[in-house]
């Protein structure tokens, strides 16, 4: 059977997995990601054209380790195992791993040993190639007809490969950019090993989703929930272009939202010509969210409120027959990796249960997507600039940024400061450069003066946070003065505000949002 163009990647836990699929498509293959407990059957029925090993945080030398199916390795498909991904190669065809005595961790030099397709073009310099490492374990004895392809001072068996079955395995990390040439190393296995043809480009993809979209919807009508954020702008603009005026959104003003918000986001979709409805609701969550100060308690009124009036406006409009959600592909292999014990922080708002409830048929056009993808796609379909390059905003929005309780006042003091602080991050062209930043509002009265008056008002904290995938942060190291005009024009301009402070904690140990 012909396979798909497509390489699949098996996630034993690391944590450069989503970076090793996000890799491969940038090369311009389709890659998806699944949980290394998959079964061997369900695996052929994807039918690859090659599969990548990840690394993990396991050992196989224990027996309780998830390790690869020795089938798998008999199934003839090319295989890639990277770090834990090559030792598990190792171990299931009769090799050994053991516990090194050396870790190796970060920079690290390999030379090159035998030839291998993987380094075809590569440039060793001296022998020498500088590549990332993160191991304990290491190879000690090759399975039978492997060879070594390159070494590393304190690793010898740093690549092997078996040219008659094509597995190759790789103690570094080639999707990691620290590796030099790792890209090149990623499309040799891509292309001369596996044999695919390039079909994953911004223009393939918008192509495919929006025949797609047609193929399934026909001529019914859409629904989707706006938000004005990039996803769901992104699956507006890719469904106005599929299906025009089928397509119907709701903006729901849970009078959460930054200060502009609302004109902005309605004139910017109006102006695209798009059908978006704006339901006011911000009185009824306010009203709901009344004396309520628990986190969790306060993401829930918001989550249940936001159903509740999504369906009753969706009732109104007559002949709908799907719901669109702005599902991304980190979210689906969060969710399909389910069995990772871990513990719930935070329960972020969704609204995964609407289409069974509402009895609508869901549409999630850019679940294949990661959020880099989805920019690109924007992008081409001529999202607005400012849409695209907007930092995420939570779905509770300022009521998880107002600790304790939620008053129209305090919601307005926030707004007022937030914009404060975002235009000045714009015009100090600081605000790209950041992935995310807010004013928090707390009920924590402090004394100040102004003038000859003592004031005795609440407190702010501004939050500016660098991260990639929002797993962990750091925060921003923002100038010194740049944190004192905003600080006083905060304070002069806004007189229930007595005191700003600036949050300098990381991810962990803190989260980005303070509740
Ligand atoms: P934390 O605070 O968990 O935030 O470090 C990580 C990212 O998730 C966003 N966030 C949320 N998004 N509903 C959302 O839609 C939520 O309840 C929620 N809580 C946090 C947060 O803004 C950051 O980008």
């Amino acid at each position: 059977m012909k396979s798909s163009d497509k390489i699949l990647i098996l996630d034993f836990g690391s944590q450069y997995t989503q970076l090793i699929a996000r890799r491969v498509r940038e090369i311009g293959v389709f890659s998806e990601v699944k949980p290394s407990s998959i079964s061997i059957e369900k695996i052929l029925e994807l039918n690859p054209s090659g599969i990548i090993l990840s690394g993990g945080p396991e050992t196989v030398t224990i027996s309780s380790s998830q390790k690869v199916h020795k089938s798998l390795l008999e199934a003839k498909i090319p295989i890639l195992g990277i770090c834990y991904g090559m030792q598990t190669i190792a171990n299931e065809l009769g090799g050994s791993v053991i516990r090194s005595n050396i870790r190796e961790f970060g920079h690290s030099e390999i030379s090159y040993v035998n030839h291998s397709v993987l380094f075809d073009s590569v440039s060793f310099d001296s022998n020498i190639l500088n590549v990332w490492m993160s191991h304990g374990d290491k190879v000690e004895v090759l399975p039978d007809n492997f060879e070594i392809i390159a070494s590393s001072k304190d690793c010898k068996v740093a690549g092997f490969q078996n040219l008659d079955s094509n597995i190759f395995g790789l103690q570094f990390h080639p999707e990691v950019t620290h590796t030099n040439q790792g890209e090149t190393i990623l499309s040799n296995f891509i292309f001369k090993v596996c044999g695919c043809r390039k079909n994953w480009s911004t223009f393939d993809i918008i192509d495919s989703m929006v025949s797609d979209i047609k193929n399934k919807v026909k001529n019914e009508k859409v629904l989707l929930g706006l938000s004005g954020g990039v996803d769901s702008s992104v699956v507006a603009m890719l469904l106005h272009k599929a299906i025009k005026n089928n397509l119907i959104c709701i903006f729901v003003d849970h009078g959460l939202l930054r200060l502009g918000e609302v004109d902005e986001v309605m004139s910017t979709f109006k102006s695209l010509d798009i059908d978006i409805r704006l339901i006011d609701a911000s009185q009824l969550f306010l009203s709901k969210l009344s004396g309520e100060t628990d986190p969790e308690q306060k993401r829930k009124i918001i989550g249940n409120t936001f159903i509740e009036v999504f369906e009753n406006e969706a009732k109104k409009i007559k002949d709908v027959s799907w719901l669109a959600q702005g599902t991304i592909y980190p979210d689906v292999i969060e969710s399909s990796s389910d069995d990772h014990n871990s513990s719930v922080i935070k329960s972020h708002h969704n609204v995964g249960g609407l289409p069974e409830k509402m009895n609508l048929k869901l549409l999630e056009p850019i679940r294949e997507l990661f959020k880099d993808e989805v920019r690109k796609i924007g992008a081409e379909l001529n999202t607005p600039e400012h849409i695209l390059k907007r930092h995420p905003f939570p779905g509770p929005g300022l009521g998880i940024r107002v600790m304790g309780e939620i008053t129209s006042e305090r919601i307005s003091i926030l707004q007022k400061a937030d914009k404060i602080f975002i235009d000045e991050l714009k015009s100090e062209k600081i605000y790209d450069s950041l992935s995310q930043a807010f004013v928090v509002y707390l009920p924590v009265k402090s004394v100040g003066v102004v003038g000859d008056e003592r004031r005795y008002e609440d407190v702010l904290a501004l939050r500016a946070v660098e991260t990639v995938d929002f797993m962990t942060a750091k925060w921003a190291h923002l100038p010194y003065d740049f944190i004192g005009k905003v600080s006083n024009r905060i304070v002069n301009e806004i007189s229930l505000v007595s005191r700003v402070v600036y949050d300098c904690t990381g991810k962990p140990p803190a989260t980005i949002e303070w509740e």
